[in-house]
This record gives C-alpha cells, structure tokens and sequence, in this order.
C-alpha cells in the first residue's frame, strides 16, 4: 500500500470515555496526527491530564492502556474555538446534544466521523461499519452536493448496533434475514462518564433499561444493512425486536440473538458463512483493522467479555453458542460479545477515517 501523507486531526471530547480511547488509537498512527484534543469549556485551557483529575487528585484515566505521554501536557482547548480549516479531519465523541452545533460548524470544512447520534438517522448521512457497509460511504458526496460543504458527516453506530450488524451482515448476504429478537447485557463504559452509572445502582444488579437504545439499534440495523439504491439507502426490511440491559461489566457488549433467516441452513455452513466474512476487508490492509471481524469459537462458555474482549485489540466480534433456533422460521441463535469502547466507539472509528482516507474521500 501506498505511503499517504499524516492527516492533522482533533479529538472533539477527548476527555470522556470515548475520547481517551482515541488519544490510545491516535497514539502512534501512522496516517493521522492528533494535534487538537478538544472538549467543553468545563476543560479549557487546562493541561490534559490536569483536565482529567477530580478536584481530589483522582486521575479519571479509563483505558487499560497508560495515557500517552505526549498528549498529557498537551492543553485542551473548547471545541468551539477551534478554527476548521487548522485541522484536515475531526473525530466527535461529545454526547449527541453537544455534538449536533459541533458537528455542523465543522463538516462544512472538513469530514467528521463521529461516534454520536447527532446525524445517524439522516437521509443523505450514512452510518458505516468497517467491512459490513462501507460501499455506503459514497453517500458523503449527495452531503457535499446537497448541502453546499466540502466536508461532511459520517457516524458510526450505536455500540451495541455495532456487533449486531457484525454477526448479521454475513447472513443476510447468504441466507437473507427477516427477523432478529435480540437481548444485550451492556458495560458500564458504555454510560460514559457524564451521568455515567452510579456503583451503588449497578453494584449486585442488573438494570433493565436504557433510554433511548432499543430504538436506536431497531433503526440503525435496518439503515445499516440496507442497499444503496443510487443516493438513497433501501433500508432492509427487517423485525428487529430489542432488550438492552446494563450489567456489572466494564467493558464489552454481550448479545443474545435469535435470527430468522429467508433460508433453512446447517449450523455448520452458518459457522463457515461468519468465519469467512470481511476477508476483503481485512485484505485492504488499513492499520486498525483485525486480521478478522469475526471469530466464531465452539466452547460453550465463550464469549466472555472478561476473557474474550482484548481479542485483535478489541477490534474483532467473537461469536459462539450457535444453536438452531425452535421459534423463528429457519431460527438461528447465538452469544456474541463486541468492545464498546475499541471496535464500537474510537478505534471502529479510527477505522472508518482509514477507510475514507483509502477511498481517496478523507
Ligand atoms: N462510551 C462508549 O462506549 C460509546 C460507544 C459508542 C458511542 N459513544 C458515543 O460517544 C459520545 C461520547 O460518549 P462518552 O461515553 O465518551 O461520554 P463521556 O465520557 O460522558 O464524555 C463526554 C465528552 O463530551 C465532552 N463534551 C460535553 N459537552 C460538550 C460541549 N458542549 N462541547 C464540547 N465537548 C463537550 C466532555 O467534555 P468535558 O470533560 O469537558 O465535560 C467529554 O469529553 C456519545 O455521543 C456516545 O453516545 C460512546
């Protein structure tokens, strides 16, 4: 692959959950320099690492990795003061409130990918997934055309969306899927820091909704997993039946799924159908990406998040449990587990920039 020149990127919320784990993708990329870490004027003007230490000299640092030492001194500005052209791309990891002005002084002078919600649901907006739906990214240009910017917008799903469409993708190419009933036990960094999850609610306990998830997932997979018809995406046409928990766990989404696919399959062509999927992906060669985007395993116990998260540096869906499922026509059931924070926020999106760098858009 062709050397191509180091893009100059700012962070907008580097100091949230989400945020950290970009400065840990960016640390040492070799396409994307992390010049600006941005965040609200709470943060300001302070040093990062001062920026996220409690008023008690508590260091709220919450990647497994240790801060890079580069960017600990380096100060955080308010993201609203940032000049757009000083930077070539900006990754947004603000709440959705926050990151819709954001978004849109910055995309009419340079591409935003973003892991908030702001513009997912939009028509000429796509919501990209590295190796199930990125044909989708030609949708930036009727962005551009439609609305007069030369950059643009582009989400990645919500994380729990994320490892769905993983396991779906393969079999909706090959078997078609008409309907999913799904079951999510989420981790706590999926909260965020800000409200975040009180440890005496989730302490002993498993807490059985959360707002606004259960839609975003129906919606997502349907866009996600749709065509592109010319400027538009067909979305599939899909049930998609959601429960979202939090549970005690601190990073890691795992999802009991039950599918009902167009066809009848053998659970080992199934198991053949998920191995094989995003070779040509992977083959691309883009820096973050896995050598696999799924890994099914056959021990009845895995997926664990505690064991089997950090697989491909949390980059990888690990699937297992398949077993035939009674209820749905031509039923299929599993247990999958994706890294909310790696593969479904930062590094996914890392990933995507990479992409759009490679398809000469970014
Ligand atoms: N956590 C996950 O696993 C995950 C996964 C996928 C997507 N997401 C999405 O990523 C986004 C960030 O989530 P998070 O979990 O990282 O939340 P978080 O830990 O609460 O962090 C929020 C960040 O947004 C910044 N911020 C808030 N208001 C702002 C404003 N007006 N201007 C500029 N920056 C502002 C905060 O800065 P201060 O520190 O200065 O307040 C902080 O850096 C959300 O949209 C979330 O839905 C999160």
């Amino acid at each position: 692959m062709t050397q191509k020149p180091r893009r100059r990127v700012a962070v907008l919320g580097a100091t949230g959950v989400a945020g950290q784990q970009f400065l840990v993708s960016l640390a040492d990329h070799p396409w994307f320099e992390l010049c600006v870490l941005a965040a609200s004027e709470r943060s300001a003007g302070r040093p990062y690492r001062e920026a996220i230490t409690s008023p008690g000299g508590a260091l709220r640092w919450g990647c497994d990795e240790p801060l890079p030492e580069r960017f600990a001194s380096q100060p955080v500005i308010d993201a609203r003061s940032l000049d757009p052209r000083s930077v070539d791309l900006v990754f947004s990891a603000v709440e959705s409130d926050a990151a819709r002005p954001l978004e849109e002084f910055f995309a009419p002078h340079v591409p935003v990918v973003s892991t908030a919600s702001a513009f997912r649901y939009e028509d000429d907006v796509p919501i990209l997934v590295p190796g199930v739906n990125h044909e989708h990214a030609s949708l930036v240009k009727r962005q551009q055309r439609e609305r007069g910017w030369r950059g643009y917008v582009v989400p990645i799903p919500n994380c729990t969306t994320t490892g769905l469409v993983m396991a779906l993708a393969p079999l909706a190419r090959a078997y078609g899927v008409r309907s999913v009933v799904m079951t999510s036990l989420q981790a706590l960094s999926g909260a965020g820091r800000s409200p975040g999850v009180a440890a005496l609610d989730i302490l002993d306990n498993v807490i059985p909704f959360i707002p606004k998830e259960e839609e975003k997932v129906q919606r997502e997979t349907a866009k996600i997993l749709g065509s592109l018809d010319g400027d538009r995406i067909a979305p599939l046409e899909i049930a998609v039946s959601a429960t979202c928990t939090r549970v005690n766990v601190r990073d890691g989404h795992i999802l009991s799924v039950s599918a009902g696919l167009g066809r009848s399959a053998s659970l080992g062509e199934i198991a053949e159908t998920l191995r094989a999927f995003g070779r040509e992906f992977a083959d691309l060669g883009l820096p973050s990406a896995p050598p696999e985007l799924l890994h099914v395993t056959e021990d009845p116990y895995r997926p664990q998040p505690r064991v089997d998260r950090r697989l491909h540096d949390g980059m990888t869906t690990v699937v297992g449990r398949l077993r035939q499922d009674p209820v749905l026509p031509n039923g299929v059931k599993l247990v999958l587990l994706s890294h909310n924070t790696k593969m479904g926020a930062a590094k996914g999106a890392t990933l995507v920039a990479e992409y759009l760098v490679h398809r000469g858009l970014a």
